[in-house]
């Protein structure tokens, strides 16, 4: 095995095989399903986010204390910064993607005490008191992935993967509030997560197979 950095993110680590030809497809898409990596040629995260600021600006506090993954994290947060910025470039959680940045795409959905959440266009300074959970935090302390991840894997969801995170999160809080939905009730808790590659029923076959699994 050996490092390289992300294409998906300047100066994240990725760990990939040395033999890239012996990956499969299914690899692949397990990679996706449990951190969410995928291929994404855009970087949304100016300069102007890392340069460093003073503690505290216009009398709002900056050091926030968040919880994330179960995790008290200790981050500077800018008055304006949303959720999705803090977890991607403060906080090196880039499971969660960021697609149109404007509450259209849903590539940028978490959980926020269990409920999925556009973190695109969700002020960080508004959830200090809260559960955050993205897709990194969904798979169990041995490695074994949430029933959605693995259905969604057994159903070869994933096409290029850039909206699977997003995908995994809203069908998370769909089986929390309904674990036994119909189908239509699935595409309809799915409807605010797009895809452009189509693979619109094999997430919902994956939705389908972890309620049943459940
Ligand atoms: S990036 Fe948040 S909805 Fe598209
Ligand atoms: S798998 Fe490519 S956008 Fe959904």
């Amino acid at each position: 095995m050996n490092e390289m950095d992300s294409s998906d993110t300047p100066g994240t680590t990725v760990t990939l095989p040395t033999t890239h030809s012996s990956w499969s497809r299914r690899d692949f898409i397990k990679g996706v399903i449990a951190s969410g990596v995928s291929v994404s040629g855009m970087s949304y995260f100016g300069a102007g986010c890392t340069t460093p600021l003073p503690a505290q600006t216009g009398g709002v506090e900056r050091l926030l204390s968040l919880t994330v993954n179960g995790q008290v994290r200790r981050v500077d947060v800018l008055p304006g910064e949303t959720l999705a910025m803090t977890l991607r470039y403060k906080l090196g959680l880039t499971g969660t993607k960021l697609g149109c940045d404007r509450a259209e795409c849903g590539a940028c959905t978490v959980l926020i005490d269990d409920v999925n959440h556009y973190s695109c266009s969700t002020l960080t300074h508004r959830v200090r008191d809260r559960e955050i959970t993205t897709v990194e935090g969904l798979e169990s302390p041995d490695g074994t992935l949430h029933p959605v991840q693995q259905a969604f894997i057994d159903e070869l969801g994933p096409q290029c993967g850039f909206c699977t995170p997003g995908q995994v999160m809203s069908a998370v809080a769909l089986l929390r509030a309904n674990p036994n939905p119909t189908r239509q009730e699935a595409r309809e808790a799915m409807s605010g997560n797009l895809c452009r590659c189509g693979a619109y029923d094999h997430y919902l076959n994956g939705v389908m197979r972890a309620a049943s699994e459940a």
